[in-house]
């Protein structure tokens, strides 16, 4: 790893909170990692992770293990609510408080409230890594989509990216969008007027606009496949919806299907950050345009990047 190392014992909660040369440094150990994972193993032999998910997961919960075991970490983990006491009515800062008595270096959490992970990190010493909380961030997945595309691309600077779904409540998009504020990019916000980025609550078009991001919203994917280099499609995030009637008016309202595709510059990234629903059929898998399984790997060699720089 390099010298100066700007995550060491640092939370990682927001994209906000990282400017571009420590992004780059972050995807450099990334690349370095993923061509050579061997070297590293065991590298944080016997640290402890906390893995605190208070809200389903596949991938992320999935990489984070095996990413920390990998590393020879030592992983304890809360999924099913059931299973624990907060079924009974524990608090979440009781929670977070007994982790920390048992000597936790880090701590991973996903909540289904906004601002719950910036909350851990108030309440603990170690690291905490914001794993998703409701609407509002998912920094991990939004590093690891910047992985990908530098990947595909050899750089990030004089793309143009579009996003695409529910730009309303994907935690995806935000903190793939901060990130990008510190890119040279052209966005394309591309959603039903109810699932725009206008309909956020948390002022990320007031953000984007302060740092003076190109982008414009539109509805109808066709009028810009043809100028885009990355298409990140997100489902709708159902389960945030406060009234069911408005999910039912938006559902099925874009789709990615071979036939949009044929209207696509040849290099086009089609990227997700899974589970997929219907809004892209499955047709599209076969297509060279379909990076996400990909995407999806390099959640690993991301994940495991990240713990060595906060805790090597
Ligand atoms: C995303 C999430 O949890 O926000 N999933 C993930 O971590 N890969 C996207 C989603 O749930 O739609």
């Amino acid at each position: 790893l390099q010298a100066s190392n700007p995550f060491k014992g640092r939370d990682v909660i927001s994209t906000k909170d990282f400017h571009r040369e420590e992004l780059d440094h972050l995807l450099q150990t990334t690349a370095r990692l993923k061509e050579n994972p061997s070297e590293f193993e065991g590298r944080l032999e016997g640290k402890l992770l906390a893995s605190l998910f208070f809200e389903p997961s596949t991938r992320t919960r999935t990489t984070f293990k095996l990413a920390a075991r990998r590393l020879g970490m030592i992983v304890d983990e809360i999924t099913a609510e059931e299973a624990t006491s907060i079924a009974k009515g524990e608090n979440l800062r009781d929670t977070l408080k007994m982790y920390e008595g048992y000597g936790v270096d880090v701590m991973v959490i996903r909540h289904p409230s906004a601002g719950a992970a910036r909350y851990a990190s108030k309440v603990v010493r170690c690291p905490v890594i914001n794993a998703g909380d409701g609407p509002h961030e998912h920094p991990t997945q939004a590093f690891l989509d910047l992985f990908t595309i530098k990947e595909e691309f050899g750089g990030i600077d004089g793309l143009c990216i579009g996003m695409m779904g529910d730009l309303r409540y994907s935690r995806t998009i935000s903190s793939l969008s901060y990130a990008l504020s510190n890119y040279d990019v052209e966005l394309r916000f591309i959603a039903p007027p109810l699932l725009q980025i206008d309909q956020r609550t948390d002022g990320m078009e007031l953000y984007l606009r302060m740092r003076g991001m190109s982008y414009e919203k539109l509805f109808d994917v066709k009028k810009v496949i043809g100028e885009l280099d990355v298409l990140y499609v997100t489902r709708i995030q159902r389960e945030r919806f406060p009234d069911e009637l408005e999910y039912k008016r938006v559902r099925g309202s874009y789709r990615v299907d071979a036939q949009l595709l044929e209207g696509a510059k040849e290099e086009l990234a089609v990227l997700h950050p899974l589970p997929r629903v219907d809004e892209i059929t499955h047709e599209v898998d076969a297509s060279a345009h379909a990076k996400y399984y990909e995407q999806a790997a390099n959640g690993l060699y991301l994940r495991m990047a990240l713990l060595l720089e906060i805790l090597g």
